[in-house]
């Protein structure tokens, strides 16, 4: 099966990840960990992901959806991505065609709360501010590309009840 998690950044797809590929044994896989990953190597490649994501821009869709679709095909079809696509030219350049995608609704404020309350490397007031702004700009775009195999979810429950949400619709 192969599912996506959407939602703002800070909504809780990263926390439904890491229970659906422990319960089910999906595959995690994440964007943004893949980025990270590569920044931390350092180098010319290394070193311009880092500084893209420090300030809370989108890495460019070419690299990200070559990125993605290495990982995508080890998978045997079974995994759990989020974090991508974020632009409709993401799904221009590679959809995996997902079974089921779950949008994690959270209002702005909730978001932004959480983030600061977390205190990852990006998690600076101006990068937090950014990266709301670009990943709402496709949002609807991607959503309504995505409504045959959408479910929206209410985000702003505890943990434990979206996870509940996610696994009665995965049947
Ligand atoms: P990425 O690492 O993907 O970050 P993000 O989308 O900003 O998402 P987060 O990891 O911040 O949030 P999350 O939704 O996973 O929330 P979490 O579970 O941690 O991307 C980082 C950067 O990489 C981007 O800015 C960009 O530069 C680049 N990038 C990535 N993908 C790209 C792409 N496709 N194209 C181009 N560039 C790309 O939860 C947040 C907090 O809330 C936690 O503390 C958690 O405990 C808490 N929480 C979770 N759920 C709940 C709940 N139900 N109730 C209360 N608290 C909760």
């Amino acid at each position: 099966m192969k599912i996506l998690i959407l939602g703002l950044p800070g909504s809780g797809k990263t926390t439904q990840i890491d229970s659906l590929s422990e319960k089910y044994g999906f595959v995690p896989i994440r964007m943004g960990n893949i980025l990270r990953e590569i920044a931390g190597q350092g180098g010319e490649t290394g070193d311009k992901i880092k500084s893209i994501m420090a300030s809370g821009e989108l890495v460019d869709d070419g690299t990200v959806a070559k990125l993605i679709k290495e990982e995508a095909i080890k998978t045997d079809d079974n995994f759990v991505m989020e974090g991508y696509p974020r632009t409709v030219k993401q799904i221009e350049l590679f959809d995996p065609g997902f079974d089921k995608v779950f949008y994690l609704e959270v209002p702005i404020e909730v978001v932004k709360d959480r983030m600061k309350g977390r205190g990852r490397a990006d998690d600076s007031d101006g990068a937090i501010e950014k990266r709301v702004q670009v990943q709402m700009e496709d949002m609807e775009h991607i959503l309504d590309y995505y409504k045959n195999v959408l479910v929206k979810v209410d985000g702003t429950l505890p943990i434990e009840e979206v996870f509940k949400t996610i696994e009665d619709n995965l049947r």
